[in-house]
């Protein structure tokens, strides 16, 4: 199988996807040692969801990341563009809308979400301005922004070792889990070529979000973004 690389084509990350999607969320929980779930948590907290509001999810997968928005009592859409992905997670989760879609050209009017929330996707997209841009046009004016994706620790000695976790331990980790290992290993790179927590926020102001702000999760390993569509 062709290993995804930093070019980020569409149709090498969704055929990634496919091949990992059975395993996907058990690999997931060892390789964040379960601190995914507290953190699923906290994005649904950022996004102060009420319920009955529509929320989107985007490169939400399996829907790992969707379920605790329709949990909230919120009308929760999952869309991706792995279709192993989607089935994994229509299998599993009656409570969520699944649709197939591209981040680049999503299949939604303007203005249709009160929040919408990207997780661990945003650095496998191939042009992620796009992405925000496209994210920003179907929310409704006011409406919430959370992006979770990993970062880089602002401390010097614990960067060095993050990049020594994601660049050596995590595909090796992920070896005797996941039904593709090599999938680790691009997700490992890409993870170490990914935005600082600084560029992250310029790039959501540059795709017109405003209120900007962020927390950092497991040292800022991890990066939780927040922002608000003007108007
Ligand atoms: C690492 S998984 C994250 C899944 C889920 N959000 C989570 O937190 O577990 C990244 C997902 O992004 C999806 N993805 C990547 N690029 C995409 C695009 N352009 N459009 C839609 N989905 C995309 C992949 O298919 C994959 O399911």
């Amino acid at each position: 199988m062709t290993r995804a690389t930093l070019e980020k084509r569409p149709d090498d990350i969704a055929r990634m996807f496919d091949a990992v999607a059975e395993r996907y969320d058990r690999t997931n929980a060892v390789m964040t040692f379960g601190q995914e779930r507290r953190w699923r948590r906290l994005v649904a907290d950022a996004l102060q969801l009420q319920a009955g509001e529509t929320v989107l999810d985007l490169a939400a997968g399996t829907g790992a990341s969707t379920l605790p928005f329709a949990q909230a009592g919120a009308r929760a859409v999952a869309c991706d563009f792995s279709l192993g992905m989607l089935t994994v997670g229509h299998r599993n989760h009656r409570e969520v809308t699944f649709v197939a879609g591209d981040a680049l050209k999503l299949p939604f009017r303007d203005e249709a979400f009160d929040a919408v929330t990207i997780s661990f996707g945003l650095r496998n997209v191939a042009d992620v301005a796009t992405a925000l841009a496209e994210l920003a046009r179907v929310t409704k004016p006011g409406g919430r922004l959370a992006v979770l994706e990993t970062s880089h620790p602002p401390v010097k000695t614990l960067r060095r070792l993050n990049a020594i976790y994601t660049g050596h331990v995590m595909p090796v980790l992920a070896r005797p889990f996941s039904s593709d290992p090599s999938a680790y290993a691009y997700l490992a790179e890409s993870a170490g070529a990914w935005l600082d927590q600084d560029q992250l926020a310029t790039a959501l102001r540059q795709a017109g979000w405003g209120t900007v702000g962020w927390r950092n999760l497991l040292f800022g390993a991890v990066a939780l973004h927040t922002g608000r569509r003007p108007g």
